[in-house]
């Protein structure tokens, strides 16, 4: 039997596992009966949440023939330490809502999620666990580090560079870079919700506001 645990019960994983059920039957072949869907979160662990069981990590780690799972929590680097325990037990595989639009010449590294309606236009480079909540676009020539999260509605416009663990807030704004000079959000940096981020963005640092400015 091929077990996928969804990681995380809370907000985000309740809103990912509708399309993780349809995502995972396309991406692996196989039929309902042949895929056991569960939950792994250690708070919840042995109760149902929307139908389904809730295992806790050692119990996920063990059940089954074969695992695949992802990681819906928004924090970098606990999904950072999920997966690098996980993967010695399990297999990380991408969820791509039905409506998403993936155009020509991507690579998106395994452990993605990908809402409803986000799009993912040409030529971007996406590393490994990225969220890509509702409504967000990548486009054109971007580059985007691993555990990176995008909230909903994120406009990430061409040849924009994102560090690894970098979250970006809801309907926040980055201004196209150019291939020669693309537009920096640096590693562990933060946009806060509404930004309009129209200069690089150093390393750790928080921005808000149109124009973005560092938070005091
Ligand atoms: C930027 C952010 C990380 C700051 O969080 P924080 O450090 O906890 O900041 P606080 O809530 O203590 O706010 C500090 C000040 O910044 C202001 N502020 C907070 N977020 C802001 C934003 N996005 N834009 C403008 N001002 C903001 C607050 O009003 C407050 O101002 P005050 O001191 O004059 O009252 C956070 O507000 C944010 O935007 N997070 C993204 C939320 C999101 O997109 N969630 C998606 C869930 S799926």
């Amino acid at each position: 039997m091929l077990t996928f645990g969804l990681v995380g019960a809370g907000g985000f994983g309740r809103e990912v596992m509708p399309f993780a059920r349809d995502s995972l039957q396309r991406s692996t072949g196989a039929a309902g009966g042949q895929l056991d869907v569960v939950f792994v979160d250690d708070r919840l662990a042995g109760q149902v949440v929307n139908g389904l069981r809730v295992l806790s990590v050692a119990d996920f780690e063990t059940t089954g023939e074969r695992r695949l799972f992802n990681i819906a929590v928004a924090d970098a680097a606990t999904r950072r330490t999920l997966a690098a325990r996980l993967r010695l037990c399990a297999e990380p595989v991408s969820l791509i809502a039905p409506n998403v639009v993936i155009g020509d010449g991507n690579s998106i590294a395994p452990g993605a999620i990908l809402c409803p309606f986000t799009n993912v236009t040409s030529n971007a480079r996406i590393g490994e666990f990225f969220h890509c909540n509702i409504y967000s676009y990548v486009a054109h020539d971007c580059v985007i580090g691993d555990y990176v999260t995008f909230a909903p509605a994120v406009r990430c416009n061409g040849a924009v560079t994102v560090g690894d663990d970098a979250y970006i807030g809801t309907s926040a704004v980055l201004r196209q870079g150019t291939p020669e000079r693309p537009m920096h959000v640096g590693a562990r940096a933060v946009v806060g919700m509404g930004a309009v981020v129209t200069r690089s963005v150093a390393d750790g640092v928080t921005v808000v506001g149109n124009p973005a400015r560092a938070m005091e």
